[in-house]
């Protein structure tokens, strides 16, 4: 990507109790890029619309889509990822909440990104596909510490790096896991990235997610790193949806 990037650089730390354990139906965050807006009517407003129907339309059956609409400085570049492990009908509902709630948080901008448990939605005026976000970031993690599990820190680092080695591999840049870290303990854990991505582009976002478990996550129960291209999470407790 050129130097115009319009997304200005947001690291954001959030505070919470990561305790249920249901797909919310909140946003978990929304990143609006304030830096060039565009008026009601105008190409850039058609394109976009465009593109969010697309995006409606075509991610719940494969849980991705890219797109981009229209010609040069008008064209709208976007993207929607479902959660590996959501249903078509939750995929379609997170993208149709997706598409709302971002027109209705970041009105008249012309990049964006919002954040569900089951979904993201991004889209810009700058051609971002296939080329690692490391602006847009959000932590998220438990404020409570763990106590009494060895080395929890490390064993949860190798843990992400195991899953990132299958996600990285596998079509759906997608992978799940669980580990027992004791008698009594488990860690659960999940990777993805956006398809977008190549297979070592993929694995070096996550990588470079990974990297952030100091800042975000130490000791902690529960985490993630929340990015525009990937992100991961992991629990004490099981959040993983099991296909039927
Ligand atoms: C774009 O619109 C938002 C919301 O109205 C405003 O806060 C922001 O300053 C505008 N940015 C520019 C570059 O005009
Ligand atoms: C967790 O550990 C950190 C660092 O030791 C400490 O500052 C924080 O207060 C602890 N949080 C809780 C909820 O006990």
């Amino acid at each position: 990507m050129s130097s115009s990037n319009l997304v200005p650089l947001s690291i954001l730390f959030f505070f919470t109790l990561l305790l249920q354990s249901a797909i919310g139906v909140d946003p978990l965050y929304h990143i609006c890029s304030s830096s060039f807006n565009y008026s009601s009517g105008s190409t850039y407003d058609k394109n976009l619309n465009t593109l969010f129907n697309q995006l409606g339309n075509k991610v719940p059956h494969t849980g991705f889509r890219q797109s981009s609409v229209g010609h040069t400085q008008e064209t709208a570049h976007g993207l929607a990822l479902c959660r590996g492990d959501v249903s078509t009908a939750d995929c379609k509902s997170c993208v149709s909440t997706a598409i709302a709630e971002i027109k209705k948080c970041c009105p008249n901008d012309k990049a964006a990104v919002i954040w569900y448990d089951a979904c993201l939605l991004r889209y810009s005026n700058v051609n971002f596909l296939g080329t690692i976000d490391s602006e847009n970031k959000v932590y998220l993690y438990n404020v409570q510490n763990v106590s009494g599990i060895e080395s929890f820190n490390g064993k949860t680092r190798d843990f992400l790096s195991r899953l990132t080695d299958k996600a990285y591999r596998s079509p759906k840049l997608f992978a799940t896991d669980e580990m027992s870290l004791n008698k009594i303990d488990k860690l659960y854990g999940l990777v993805q990235c956006t398809r977008d991505l190549s297979d070592l582009r993929c694995k070096k976002c996550l990588d470079d997610a990974i990297n952030e478990l100091p800042n975000c996550c130490d000791s902690k129960r529960g985490g993630r790193v929340i990015g525009g291209s990937c992100n991961f999470r992991y629990e004490l407790y099981p959040f993983v949806i099991s296909k039927k």
